[in-house]
């Protein structure tokens, strides 16, 4: 019966309770994320991947500046009606550069982790400008004036360092001719860049 009186003193002491709790939890919580901090297939990037070229990375930040996020998720999980409709489901190894990562929860749009490739550059210039122009049921707002802003590149190279250091494989030579790669060209040319990028190494 010694058995059941610890278990009585447990249960009758809010405190004990609580921090036995958050030890049991702790502990499978552990066991279930350490070993894919271990596992390749988690840690390493798909076969052939390379890193957003610099335009492709500020059509990125775009993409968060805009909110896209906030309609779109990156994640096709993997359920059959997910796989038919948009493509192969999202590995690991496809995001492991993405800093943050932008699998977003809300679809109030497409999943877009496969869009690139989809659609020509000319109908995203056409659907960003105008939605309805191409989707006459579509009620995703119009994005007109990354039209006209022009990037200045000030900050690509930093950004690019500062991913480095977080293992994004970019060369010296990346970092350098950042700055070239993105000046004077439009918003609308770096986002359409990026989202031509997205899923297209495991198509
Ligand atoms: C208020 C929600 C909302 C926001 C914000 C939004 N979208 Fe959309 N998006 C939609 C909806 C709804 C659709 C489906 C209708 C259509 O194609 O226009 C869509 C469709 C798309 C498609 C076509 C996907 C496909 O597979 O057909 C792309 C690409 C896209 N959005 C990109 C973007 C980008 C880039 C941004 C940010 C600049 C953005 N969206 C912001 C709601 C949104």
């Amino acid at each position: 019966m010694s058995n059941k009186n610890h278990h009585d003193k447990i249960e009758r002491s809010v405190g004990l309770l609580a921090i036995l709790s958050i030890v049991a939890i702790s502990f499978g919580t552990l066991v279930l994320i350490t070993p894919l901090f271990f596992m390749d297939e988690t840690t390493q990037p798909v076969d052939g991947m390379t890193p957003y070229t610099a335009l492709q990375l500020e059509g990125r930040d775009i993409y968060i500046r805009e909110g896209c996020v906030g309609c779109h998720s990156q994640m096709i999980r993997p359920f059959r009606a997910e796989v038919e409709r948009y493509g192969h489901y999202s590995v690991a190894g496809e995001s492991v550069w993405d800093h943050p990562f932008l699998w977003g929860s809300k679809r109030t749009g497409p999943d877009l982790a496969r869009v690139g490739e989809r659609y020509s550059d000319d109908w995203h210039h056409a659907h960003l400008m105008d939605p309805r122009s191409v989707v006459p049921q579509s009620n995703m707002p119009a994005f007109p004036w990354l039209d006209t802003n022009v990037l200045d590149g000030k900050y690509t190279a930093k950004k690019m360092q500062v991913l480095q250091r977080f293992g994004v494989p970019y060369s010296d030579e990346d970092i350098e001719g950042a700055a070239a790669a993105v000046q004077g060209k439009t918003e609308m040319q770096a986002l359409i860049a990026y989202l031509q990028s997205l899923g297209t190494h495991l198509k």
